[in-house]
């Protein structure tokens, strides 16, 4: 087996075989935190200078050429090396390569254990920040779309069946209620990620008389870690965001769920644009909608890498392990698919047809005034209990006679209770139905009018 020697090799006596070099490396996958892996060293090094441990002379060298090592991976030029374990190595290594001796002064007081963990807090505070412009953008769609469609009616559903007419406005807004939720959840665990680690060295802190807050503040941390310990092995900022993102793609994936039954011929409530579907190879006929099952699958492989990480850390001892290094894959996986999901579902969203005629048909179709009715005799003086009963048998003769509550004549009507009259119409109808849930959070349509007009103008905050 081929052998080679490390950086970190003087105390051993026989070099890394090939697999293990293989096995250990992560330069592959961790290149991705170059630009935070130097913006970290030039906090790292200009704190250096400030606190005398290194002369300007060093930083000034150190900071040229970081800043060229910076150009060199802009421009792929850069020589990413295996033999080099990871990110760290290989941007030390080429360091003193650019700039001599200096360079290797960069990596006084700092161990890569807080290294690594300061460059994916560096990263990920970037990636909520992003994740957060993206829900907006999302939420922004959803809107548009459901003040267009205030006065549609749909059929609200409960076990996926026809339950009560509601606004379609009203349903979209419970996404966008949904999605707000998520925006805060991610806006809260920014908090928790934007503390700085960088000073705890390997575990135990460092001997050099180091200035954290200093460092703190040229890369815009909150904090600092105030633990040591603490600041090197603790990985719930990742798992905290990766169980964000997974709720945000579990509403994704309901929402989903639904578009692809609304698109399909038997409710044709919706359809979705050409351009997020695929045909089949061999049913010409066929449309199919590929973008939200795709968000429903990515949802598993989201959730999935929750239950890596938190795999990962569970029997872990203090401080630092190896085992750490498998953070970063997951999350880079779930970082770029909610990033895809929610640039591709805001699109699909604001390109979406929509059918009020078959949404209101259908909610015509399953006497989802029934409640309306029981609510009506209740308000003339029956108890509730008593009205369900009434109700239901009223809903029976109705299927029996193949015709909608609101079809009914009085006169039959009246022989399931002498209190109905014949104001009982407005109640019966959709649009009566609706109309009378006026309270906040209620579907009547001036209630949801100014639900979404208050999401509209947090969004413009
Ligand atoms: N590549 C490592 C990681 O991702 C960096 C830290 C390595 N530290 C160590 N002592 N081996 O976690």
């Amino acid at each position: 087996m081929k052998k080679t020697t490390k950086k970190w090799s003087g105390r051993f006596s026989e070099p890394t075989s090939e697999i293990v070099k293989r096995y250990t490396a992560s330069v592959n996958f961790d290149q991705r935190l170059a630009m935070f892996d130097i913006e970290g060293s030039l906090a790292h090094a200009a704190m250096l200078k400030k606190q005398k441990v290194i002369s300007a002379n060093d930083l000034k060298l150190i900071t040229t050429g970081l800043n060229q090592i910076k150009k060199e991976i802009i421009s792929q030029k850069f020589k990413w090396s295996i033999d080099l374990e990871d990110v760290h190595l290989n941007i030390e290594k080429r360091l003193t390569q650019i700039v001599g001796e200096p360079g290797e002064k960069i990596h006084t007081g700092r161990s890569r254990n807080d290294q690594v963990a300061t460059d994916m807090r560096l990263y990920l505070r970037d990636v909520v920040d992003q994740t957060i412009v993206q829900i907006k953008a999302l939420q922004k769609a959803t809107l548009s779309l459901a003040e267009k469609h205030i006065k549609t009616i749909m059929p609200g559903m409960t076990h996926l069946q026809i339950a009560q007419p509601v606004s379609f406005a009203h349903h979209l807004h419970a996404y966008h209620q949904m999605l707000e939720r998520d925006k805060s959840r991610f806006q809260d665990a920014r908090k928790r990620i934007n503390v700085l680690p960088l000073g705890a060295a390997a575990l135990a802190g460092t001997s050099y008389p180091i200035d954290r807050k200093f460092v703190a503040k040229l890369l815009k941390f909150d904090g600092v870690m105030e633990n040591s310990i603490d600041a090197v092995s603790d990985r719930d900022f990742l798992i905290e965001f990766n169980s964000n993102a997974s709720l945000l793609m579990t509403h994704l994936s309901r929402w989903s769920e639904e578009l692809i039954m609304w698109s399909s011929p038997f409710f044709e409530f919706i359809e979705i644009s050409d351009s997020f579907c695929t045909g089949s190879s061999i049913m010409p006929q066929k449309k199919n909608p590929d973008v939200p099952e795709l968000v429903r699958g990515k949802t598993g492989r989201v959730n999935g890498h929750l239950v890596s990480l938190l795999t990962l850390m569970k029997a872990q001892p203090l401080a630092y392990n190896k085992d750490n290094q498998e953070d970063k894959e997951p999350i880079f996986d779930v970082a770029d698919t909610i990033s895809d999901t929610l640039n591709i579902f805001a699109e699909m969203v604001s390109k979406l047809k929509i059918f009020p005629k078959n949404m209101e048909t259908a909610a015509l179709k399953g006497y989802s005034t029934a409640t309306d009715l029981a609510d009506y005799l209740v308000k003339k003086g029956m108890t509730f209990r008593a009205a369900h009963g009434v109700v239901a048998k009223a809903v029976k003769f109705a299927i029996d006679n193949k015709s909608d509550l609101s079809e009914l004549e009085l006169k039959d009507l009246k022989k399931f209770s002498k209190l109905i009259e014949e104001d009982v119409f407005n109640c019966l109808a959709l649009k009566g139905s609706i109309e009378s849930r006026k309270h906040i959070g209620g579907t009547s349509f001036n209630a949801v009018k100014a639900a979404l007009k208050e999401a509209r103008a947090k969004l413009s905050k």
